[in-house]
């Protein structure tokens, strides 16, 4: 599976990237807000563009994916192509972000546009990341139309089947990939159990359908564990927060053991060593 780092940050990236083992970046509107605000905090002025262009170039030869913002088709397509003209010469390694669904309510005539703009930048040439999936078959639809990834929310669905069951949470709680039970149901939206369920499913269609252009992106991931479970349920990529990807380094007993190794040296070995 390869691994993305989910964040805007740019310190966080190259300290991510100097481990050589970074597959890509993934960046949405709320991740640059969050960097934006935290870089006003500090007195500091943003110059969007060179700013991204700095990422793109640290990330060279690994995919970056950057969001549209519009919410209709021709809006997405002109920022798509927009953000992949500026942008796409810098490294070339830009994936334009389009979500599956723009639509602000369930009764707008945006359903559709998601999926026509995705349709329209692949057939341009413009490689997509189809974001916000919460279902098989947004997936399926984001695949037909093109899409090189499409990024399930894990997170998010744990969220949303543990708010419409009262069940009280911290973002980064642990919720079972194999779902949960309440009052002795399965706890499950519209047949997805969690996060992890979503993930699953979505490579067991891509695999009974045999799409292979498309890469499974778990996205919305929130643990070392849920990271794992990624994984096994045959997601291509995790793109992982920053904190999340130093969580896959951790253990209490490597650290109990490190300690011991340290204080077990003897001089003759030391010395052989250094
Ligand atoms: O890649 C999507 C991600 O940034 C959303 O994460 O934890 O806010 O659901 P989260």
């Amino acid at each position: 599976m390869k691994i993305f780092i989910d964040t805007a940050k740019l310190e966080e990236i190259k300290q991510a990237y100097s481990l050589g083992i970074l597959d890509g970046v993934t960046t949405n509107p709320s991740l640059i807000k969050k960097t934006v605000d935290e870089l006003k905090a500090k007195g500091e002025k943003v110059d969007m563009e060179s700013y991204i262009k700095e990422i793109l170039t640290l990330a060279k030869g690994t995919p970056v994916s950057l969001e549209v913002i519009g919410t209709s088709h021709q809006d997405m397509v002109k920022e798509g192509k927009r953000l992949y003209e500026k942008f796409n010469p810098v490294a070339s390694n830009v994936y334009i972000k389009i979500p599956v669904n723009p639509a602000l309510d369930d009764k707008s005539e945006a359903a559709f546009d998601g999926i026509k703009a995705v349709k329209e930048l692949s057939d341009a040439g413009i490689p997509v990341n189809c974001t916000l999936i919460f279902t098989p078959e947004q997936a399926l639809l984001a695949a037909k139309a093109g899409a090189k990834f499409v990024s399930p929310f894990a997170g998010r669905v744990d969220d949303f089947i543990r708010t419409n069951h009262n069940i009280s949470f911290e973002k980064t709680d642990y919720f079972p990939a194999e779902g949960t039970k309440k009052e002795e149901k399965l706890l499950e939206d519209n047949g997805v159990v969690s996060g992890v369920d979503l993930i699953a499913q979505i490579s067991e269609v891509f695999n009974v359908h045999d799409i292979t252009e498309t890469e499974v992106l778990a996205a919305s991931i929130r643990s070392a564990r849920q990271a794992r479970e990624a994984a096994l349920s045959g997601a291509d990529i995790a793109t992982l927060p920053f904190d999340v990807i130093r969580e896959l380094l951790m253990h209490s007993k490597t650290i109990e053991g490190m300690n011991k190794f340290v204080g077990d040296v003897v001089e003759e070995y030391s010395e052989l060593v250094k």
